[in-house]
C-alpha cells in the first residue's frame, strides 16, 4: 500500500477550520468550499519511523475529533504504555516519563504513547517550545518519535461542540441550552479548534460570553495562522475525523506494528454527535 512508503500531511487543515461559522447553518456553499481546501493537501516523501525497538508517540487530542476511539483501542495493547494527560496535574506528573524516553529510549521495546487533552492540560501554544525541544532531544539520542493530531471539518465540528458542551449534562460549567437553531448560533464560537490549540479548553467557557466585547480571549485570524504554521512544522501527521478509519487508524497500525488481526473498535458515534 502506498502509505507504507509515504504519507500525506494536510497542509491546509486549519485553514479549513478557519472558515468557521460565519457561514449560516445550511449554506449550500460550505461543502464545496471545504472540499476546495481539503483537496489542497501536499504529499511529502517521508518514511514512517521504525518503532521496533520502542519510541515515543505524541498525540495532541483536540476534543470531538475522534481521539477517544484511538485511546480506548490502544491503551489495551500490552506493548504500549499509554499516558492520558487529561489535566494539568496529570501532565505535570507524567511529562518526566517523556523526558526519560527521549533521553534514554525505552526498555523492552515498549512505546510510550502520550496523549494531551482537555480541561486544564496546557494548550498546544503553551507547549510548543517544549515539544520542539522534545523532538530535538529525541533526534540527538536517536529515539524514534511520531507527533500527530486530528482535525475536523468545521461545520460538523461546531454541531458536535454544541452538543457536547451545551446539550449533554456532563459539562456543568458550560451553559445548558436547548437544541434549537437559535441557541446553536448564539453559542457558536469562532474557530473552536484553533481556540483550543491556542488558549486551551478553559478559555472556551469565557469566550461563550458574547457580552464581553473585544475580549482578550477570543482567537483572531492571525492567531490561527500562527497556530496552523506551528502545527504543520511540529506534527508528523494531521489526519481528519472524516477519514479517521481510512487513513489515521491504518497509519497507526503500521507505525505501532499492530498484529494484522487487530481491528479498531469505534467507541463514540463521532459522526453523529
Ligand atoms: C486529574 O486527573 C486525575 C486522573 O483522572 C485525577 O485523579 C485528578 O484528581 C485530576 N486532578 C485535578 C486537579 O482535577
Ligand atoms: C524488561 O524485561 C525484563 C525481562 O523480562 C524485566 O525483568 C524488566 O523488568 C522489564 N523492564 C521493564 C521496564 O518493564
Ligand atoms: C429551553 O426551553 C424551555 C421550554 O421551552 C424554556 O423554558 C427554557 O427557558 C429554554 N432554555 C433556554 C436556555 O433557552
Ligand atoms: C489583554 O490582556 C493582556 C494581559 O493579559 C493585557 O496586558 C492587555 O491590556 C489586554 N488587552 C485588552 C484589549 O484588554
Ligand atoms: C474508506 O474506504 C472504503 C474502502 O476502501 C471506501 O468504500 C470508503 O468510501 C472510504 N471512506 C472515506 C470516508 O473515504
Amino acid at each position: 500500500m502506498m502509505w507504507q512508503f509515504r504519507f500525506v500531511i494536510f497542509c491546509l487543515v486549519l485553514t479549513a477550520s478557519s472558515l468557521s461559522l460565519s457561514l449560516p447553518l445550511s449554506s449550500p456553499s460550505e461543502d464545496s468550499r471545504y472540499d476546495e481546501y481539503s483537496s489542497s493537501v501536499c504529499e511529502v516523501e517521508k518514511a514512517l519511523p521504525s518503532m521496533s525497538s520502542g519510541g515515543l508517540v505524541f498525540f495532541l487530542h483536540i476534543p470531538k475529533t475522534g481521539g477517544t476511539t484511538i485511546r480506548r483501542n490502544l491503551e489495551r495493547i500490552e506493548r504500549i504504555d499509554y499516558i492520558f494527560a487529561k489535566n494539568f496535574s496529570m501532565y505535570h506528573d507524567t511529562a518526566s516519563q517523556v523526558e526519560e524516553t527521549i533521553l534514554h529510549g525505552r526498555e523492552n521495546n515498549t512505546i510510550l504513547f502520550y496523549e494531551i487533552h482537555a480541561t486544564t492540560a496546557p494548550s498546544f501554544f503553551r507547549l510548543r517550545k517544549r515539544l520542539r525541544r522534545w523532538r530535538e532531544t529525541a533526534a540527538q539520542n536517536q529515539v524514534p518519535v511520531f507527533f500527530f493530531s486530528l482535525v475536523r471539518e468545521p461545520v460538523s465540528y461546531s454541531f458536535s461542540h454544541f452538543n457536547f458542551f451545551h446539550l449533554q449534562k456532563r459539562n456543568p460549567s458550560f451553559e445548558r441550552c436547548n437544541a434549537t437553531e437559535h441557541d446553536f448560533i448564539r453559542k457558536s464560537v469562532f474557530n473552536p479548534q484553533c481556540q483550543f490549540l491556542y488558549k486551551g479548553e478553559p478559555s472556551m467557557r469565557v469566550q461563550k460570553n458574547k457580552n464581553l466585547q473585544n475580549n482578550n480571549i477570543t482567537v483572531h485570524e492571525q492567531n490561527c495562522d500562527m497556530i496552523q504554521k506551528e502545527i504543520i512544522e511540529q506534527m508528523d501527521w494531521v489526519g481528519t475525523t472524516a477519514k479517521l478509519t481510512n487513513e489515521t487508524l491504518p497509519l497507526l497500525s503500521k507505525l505501532l506494528d499492530l498484529p494484522t488481526s487487530f481491528t479498531f473498535e469505534n467507541f463514540r458515534k463521532i459522526f453523529l454527535c
